[in-house]
Parts: structure tokens; C-alpha cells; sequence
């Protein structure tokens, strides 16, 4: 397996680049399936580590799922829930949100507790306050979290934080059934709206998605078809943080700029000049950009947690000092240690990091140690002097397929090895 990439950076970037369907988008999506009997296709979807993880899971509890091309041919009629094993679930993150699904169909659920990850402890609480309020009886039990649903009954949820993946898993959990189910203080993100469309698609109730709340009308059953998702706003707002670094210009298209006002509001603060069309960007840097005073994470619209390390790279060598804080996770800063060895001067306390901009990075051997880390130290090479070479690059490969090629597309000098 290759899982070295070696750039040689400060190369302008120039081309156009279409994105797949949102990972984030898809690995709900995929979920969903588990609530129908009958022949579901995906398209536009991106053949990634998480996707092909969730594509073992619907597997592995009998379902059917094969990616064809870009399309995703799911049938769930064979789906058991009894065949949900610990280390499946334990592997993946987002296999939290077969719970919903799972329940909704079957009335019953163990799944094991979704393993954290390098950004931080990834705490469940709030998908389990939800199926209580929901009648759902849970106990857990040695490393299991079994759910007892023959009483539920829907109910309203008021969620402590708009959590993306709790309020995934408790619109699904009320689709099958009888019962309305309202989540309050719901996430808003794009991949929320994409999930209500894809339900509603199948035949089921769902509307408010988008707004912070959610009501869901539970359905006898969900029937088939196929289904395009959104486009990754997180995929194109890398793309677009490379070219920041590098300069050049590129038109990134199959994404709604409508999902990306926050990004492209401090991207433009930065100096970068961006045109919107309806379907994507244009992005065009032709001087050194300027720091932007501060960026906040926060949940959609604020600015998205997962373009946090790519942002900050793009900074590093700006002119003058930004201040990045990271409210979503608890360590989501360690790349930054690997941008300091390539000349970036960067000071990170607690959730707090401060960006001097200097002249130029240079390249070095780096390590990604998680997703968008990984992501952010070949923005930051795109940009260096010299020739990086980045190890651990199965980080990557889990939400960017074959990164090298895109960026090659743009002229980026990038190869694998
Ligand atoms: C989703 O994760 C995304 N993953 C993440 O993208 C993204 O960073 C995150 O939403 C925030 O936008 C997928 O969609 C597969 P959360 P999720 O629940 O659902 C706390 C990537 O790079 N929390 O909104 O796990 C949690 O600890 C990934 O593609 C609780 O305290 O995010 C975190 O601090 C990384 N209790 C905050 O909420 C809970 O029960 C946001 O988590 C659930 C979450």
C-alpha cells in the first residue's frame, strides 16, 4: 500500500476540478438504507475509506451493497440486526448512526460504543438522551449499548448541542413507526437537508431540516430509487485553501456556494478573489495574502470545524497574524506541529491558536495523523518551498479520493509512493 505523497511545493495552480457527492453526506445516506426492503441506488458517490467501511457494515448485517463506478447499489430486504458484531461497529465513527436506522425497522439494536478518534473523545450522550426521549430503553452493557425500541413512541428532543450525527440518528430513528418525533436545537448543516430529501424520497415525513427543529411523522414502510447527493463542501473548500497557498486560479464545480458562505467569506477576507455560479466557484489569488484576524468554528453557518486545519495552513504563510479557535473538538490542533517543521510559526493553548504569517514554508517529511490534519499539510506543501513528503497519507485517503490527482489536475508536481 502507498501512503507516502511527495509535492514539490510554491507551483501556481490552475484548472478545473468537479467534487463527488459529501462523504458526510453519504455515510448517513447509506444508513438510511437500512430502513427499506426494496433496491436503493446512490449516485455521485465517492469511493473513500468511510464510504467503503459503511458499505461492509449494511454488509455485514446481511444487507446488499456494491459500488458501481460512482454508483452505490443498496438492498436491505435481508438486513438482520442480530449480526451487528463489537469490532464492526467499533472500527468506524459514523456506524453511530445505524442505531436510528436499526430501531426504526427492527425495534431492537446493539450496536458497540463508536471508538473515538484524534480529534477528541466523540461522547455519544446526546444520540442516547434521544432515544430515551423517545421511549427507547438503553443500557449499556460491557462496551455495548443495547436498545430496547418495542415502546417507542416518537416525542420531542431538546438536544444540549446541535449535533450533526445525534440529529442524523433521531430523524431516522422516527421514520418507521407510529409517533411524530421533534429534535429541537437540531443541527443545520447541508448533509441535515440532504438526509430530510432522501427520507422524504423513500416515502417518508420529515420537514424543518435546515431550521433548529426537525419534526419527524413516522411511516408504515420506505420503498426505492436512486438518489443524487449533495456535492462535498468540505472536498471543495480544501481545494480552494490550496489555491489560497499556492496561488493560481481554479473553478471548482458540483457544489452550491450556498453551503460554503462562511469559507468563502474569510477566504475573501484573506485576499482571495471568489465568483460564485450556481454550480461551484471561481477562485482566482494573484498576491500573498493577508492573516484574517479571527476564525471561530462553529456549527453550520458558522465556519466549519472540518476546514479548520486546511484554513489555518493557508494562513501560515500570510501577511500579518490570524487567531483560530476550535469550539467543536477538543484536539484538533496537532497538525500543527508538523506545520511548525515547515517554518510555521504557530502558538496553540487549549482551543486558541495563534498564526504569525511568515515569508514562505519549506518543505520536510511531515506525518498526517487524521483526516483534515492530513489535508492540511498538503495544502501547506502546495504553498512550501522544496519538496514535502507527507507519510500516514491512509488518513487522508478516508474522506479525499486519490488527492494527488486532483491537485495533479491543477498542476500541482504530486505524486504517491
Ligand atoms: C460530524 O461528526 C462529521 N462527521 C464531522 O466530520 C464533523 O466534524 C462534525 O459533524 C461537526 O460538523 C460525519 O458527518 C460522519 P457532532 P459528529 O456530533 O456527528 C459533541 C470529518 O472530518 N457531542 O456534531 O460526530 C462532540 O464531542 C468529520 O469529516 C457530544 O458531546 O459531530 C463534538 O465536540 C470529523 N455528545 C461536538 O458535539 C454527543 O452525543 C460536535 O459533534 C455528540 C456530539
Amino acid at each position: 500500500m502507498k501512503n507516502q505523497i511527495i509535492i514539490r511545493g510554491k507551483r501556481r495552480l490552475d484548472g478545473e476540478l468537479h467534487v463527488t457527492g459529501a462523504k458526510n453526506s453519504v455515510l448517513p445516506l447509506i444508513a438510511c438504507c437500512i430502513m427499506s426492503e426494496k433496491e436503493i441506488h446512490i449516485h455521485n458517490c465517492p469511493s473513500i475509506a468511510d464510504i467503503f467501511c459503511m458499505i461492509e457494515i449494511i454488509r455485514s448485517i446481511g444487507g446488499y451493497a456494491v459500488l458501481e463506478g460512482d454508483t452505490l447499489v443498496i438492498d436491505c430486504k435481508n438486513a438482520n440486526p442480530k449480526l451487528v458484531t463489537a469490532d464492526l461497529t467499533s472500527g468506524i465513527r459514523s456506524s453511530v448512526f445505524i442505531l436510528g436506522p436499526i430501531l426504526a425497522r427492527f425495534r431492537f439494536a446493539d450496536i458497540s460504543y463508536p471508538g473515538g478518534c484524534e480529534i477528541g473523545l466523540r461522547p455519544i450522550d446526546l444520540h442516547i438522551y434521544g432515544l430515551k426521549c423517545l421511549g427507547v430503553k438503553v443500557t449499556e452493557v460491557n462496551g455495548m449499548i443495547v436498545c430496547d425500541g418495542s415502546e417507542k413512541t416518537g416525542g420531542v428532543v431538546d438536544l444540549d448541542f446541535p449535533s450533526v450525527g445525534a440529529t442524523e440518528n433521531l430523524m431516522m430513528a422516527g421514520v418507521l413507526g407510529m409517533g411524530v418525533t421533534v429534535i429541537r436545537n437540531a443541527a443545520r448543516e447541508p448533509e441535515i437537508v440532504d438526509l430530510q430529501n432522501f427520507i422524504n424520497y423513500l416515502g417518508g415525513k420529515v420537514s424543518g431540516a435546515g431550521t433548529g427543529v426537525i419534526t419527524v411523522e413516522g411511516v408504515a414502510s420506505l420503498h426505492g430509487g436512486e438518489y443524487t447527493p449533495i456535492g462535498d463542501r468540505i472536498a471543495a473548500a480544501t481545494y480552494l485553501a490550496a489555491v489560497g497557498t499556492a496561488g493560481g486560479s481554479a473553478r471548482i464545480t458540483g457544489i452550491d456556494p450556498e453551503h460554503m458562505h462562511a469559507v468563502l467569506q474569510k477566504m475573501r477576507r484573506a485576499g482571495c478573489k471568489i465568483d460564485e455560479f450556481a454550480d461551484g466557484v471561481f477562485i482566482r489569488v494573484t498576491d500573498r495574502l493577508r492573516a484574517v484576524h479571527k476564525i471561530e468554528t462553529q456549527p453550520f453557518p458558522g465556519f466549519p470545524t472540518d476546514m479548520q486545519p486546511q484554513i489555518t495552513a493557508m494562513l501560515a504563510a500570510a501577511d500579518g497574524s490570524s487567531c483560530i479557535v476550535e469550539n467543536l473538538f477538543e484536539s484538533r490542533f496537532k497538525y500543527t506541529a508538523q506545520l511548525i517543521k515547515m517554518g510555521a510559526r504557530i502558538i496553540v493553548k487549549d482551543r486558541v491558536a495563534v498564526v504569525k504569517g511568515v515569508n514562505g514554508l519549506h518543505g520536510t517529511q511531515v506525518l498526517a495523523e487524521d483526516l483534515r490534519g492530513g489535508a492540511a499539510l498538503v495544502v501547506a506543501a502546495l504553498g512550501a518551498e522544496g519538496e514535502t513528503v507527507i507519510g500516514g497519507v491512509q488518513h487522508i485517503d478516508r474522506g479525499y479520493k486519490n488527492i494527488e490527482e486532483s491537485f495533479a489536475r491543477l498542476g500541482a508536481d504530486i505524486v504517491r509512493v
